[in-house]
């Protein structure tokens, strides 16, 4: 047993940048009381990244990012990061910025969905590299931890809570809102009071709280607390589910496609194309979600990967087909608001006079995405927590294991609390936008990892090996920065704010909890 002590750095800047051997993170994933069950293989990864992937996104953003979104006051915070820096390079200043939101993708917005599955697999290629090296439960924040040292373990640990949490909010949400909508057409009317949002656009609405929003994560958190193995079960039951509801609606809906509709097809250009991409890059959020389940896949030099881009091509697919057939069912300026803008899919079903069934069929399909979505999301962000705690940057009851079922039950429980209230008290609002800045700054440290850790450790076994390195894992950066750059400034902000909660945390308490803590 080599001595662990041996090389722990004294001093806060070696602290900082100090890195767990890949080895010792192995090690400690094998210790019997934090050691996690191995069931998956690589059908169930597969599912688990389109369950993670298919959620809201697809049937609440394609509408919006078609129609583009436009602000009546005029504001700094409401204009793309990407316009600001551009105006200013070309002139000196931003008087040529828009400032009232983002132009419109249009038809077009089908293209973006293929330029952003194409961004996504590079990033995929590092995750996919990284996970089957390090197949340990906590995904980018276990990488880091390897690669670029304890402070940007941290960092990317607390940001990836925007994706996790912020984004399950999000889907929570969105999922309470189809919910209340397909009650009703039943004839079953839920009192606004408990089932829509305490705060939206600014201001309290006067309702109490949000239950179904509330209620879908606590029942999802009483079937992760029964483990792993059960819970892949019902995933993948809600991934065929979901796909099938798909598929109906490009069958039903491609029926009612009028090609005149699709003229103009880029009415913003580039410009449209990008800034629509911003948006939906949520709704590929989650192939990453595969590698949280490194720990507890069967074999994960084989398996990481094919989840990871099977996952991706299976979406990227279905993506453009509905972009397609929805914007070809109506204009896209139908899609800037109201009902239109909340459910583009059901709207556009029912304003085109389809039975009701067929409607039901696949209204009740994208439910169970949801579900399904915020399960997976529910499972990461908990693995993450796992992680942190086991690497003593949290406390430890993060990685208390649950005694007969052997899950991080305290974990699973505060995840409750985490999304399910601030689900019951707010809209979906900007929660999408900060979960993608979010999402792609992992992303970005993620693709560093690759090429700092080909450097650093070259001979390790890697099941598999992103191509062409430095550039492919350059191009994933690149690609990342330049979605980014396609929000609003306000996301920029609140990213920033949300980053320096985190630092304040790390230097009040982790950084001394931590095994590099300068004795
Ligand atoms: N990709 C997930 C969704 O679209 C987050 O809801």
């Amino acid at each position: 047993m080599p001595d662990r002590t041996a090389n722990v750095p004294r001093g806060m800047r070696r602290q900082l940048f100090a890195c767990k051997s890949i080895d010792r993170l192995i090690a400690d994933s094998e210790h019997p009381r934090q050691r996690l069950a191995k069931s998956l293989g690589p059908w169930s990864l597969t599912a688990l990244g389109i369950g993670a992937i298919i959620g809201s996104g697809i049937f609440v953003l394609t509408g919006t990012a078609a129609a583009g979104e436009h602000f009546e006051a005029p504001s700094l915070l409401h204009a793309q990061v990407m316009d600001l820096v551009l105006n200013f390079i070309q002139h000196g200043n931003l008087s040529g910025a828009l400032l009232h939101g983002r132009p419109a993708a249009g038809p077009a917005i089908a293209v973006s969905f293929i330029l952003v599955a194409v961004a996504c697999s590079f990033a995929g290629l590092c995750y996919a590299e990284l996970a089957s090296m390090i197949p340990i439960a906590g995904s980018a924040y276990t990488y880091s931890y390897a690669t670029l040292g304890e402070f940007f373990a941290w960092v990317i640990g607390w940001d990836l809570i925007l994706e996790y949490a912020v984004g399950n909010v999000a889907v929570a949400v969105g999922f309470a809102g189809y919910f209340k909508a397909q009650l009703s057409s039943f004839g079953v009317n839920l009192s606004d009071r408990w089932s829509t949002p305490v705060w939206s656009e600014g201001h309290l609405t006067g309702a109490w709280f949000n239950m179904p929003a509330f209620l879908v994560i606590f029942l999802l958190t009483l079937l992760l607390l029964r483990g792993v193995r059960e819970s892949a079960g019902a995933n993948n039951v809600m991934v065929a589910l979901k796909i099938a509801a798909i598929l109906i609606f490009l069958v039903v809906g491609g029926m009612l496609v009028h090609p005149v509709n699709w003229h103009p097809f880029a009415p913003s250009g580039f410009r449209g194309i990008v800034t629509g991409g911003a948006i939906v890059f949520f709704t590929y959020i989650g192939f990453d979600v595969v590698s949280t389940a490194a720990e507890e896949s069967i074999r994960p030099q084989r398996d990481m990967p094919v989840g990871i881009i099977a996952s991706l091509i299976v979406c990227a697919l279905l993506y453009v087909g509905v972009a397609l057939v929805l914007l070809g069912m109506m204009p896209y300026a139908t899609f800037a608001s109201g009902p239109a803008a909340d459910a583009p899919v059901a709207f556009a079903l029912k304003a085109l006079g389809v039975h009701p069934a067929f409607l039901a069929i696949i209204v009740i399909g994208a439910m169970t995405g949801m579900v399904s979505c915020l399960l997976v999301f529910q499972y990461g962000q908990v693995r993450i927590w796992f992680a942190m705690s086991r690497d003593r940057l949290l406390p430890a009851l993060f990685s208390a294991l649950h005694p007969r079922f052997q899950t991080p039950h305290w974990s699973t429980w505060i995840a409750c609390a985490a999304v399910g209230v601030p689900a019951g008290l707010f809209d979906i609002g900007d929660a999408a936008d900060l979960t993608n800045i979010g999402t792609l700054f992992a992303f970005v440290l993620v693709s560093i990892g690759v090429i700092v850790l080909r450097r650093s450790d070259p001979g390790r076994p890697r099941g598999f090996r992103v191509p062409f390195v430095p550039v492919f894992p350059l191009i994933s950066v690149v690609l990342c920065l330049g979605l980014m750059s396609g929000l609003l400034l306000i996301t920029w902000i609140r990213f920033v704010v949300w980053l320096g909660i985190g630092l304040a945390i790390y230097f009040g308490y982790s950084r001394h909890r931590s095994e590099f803590a300068a004795k």
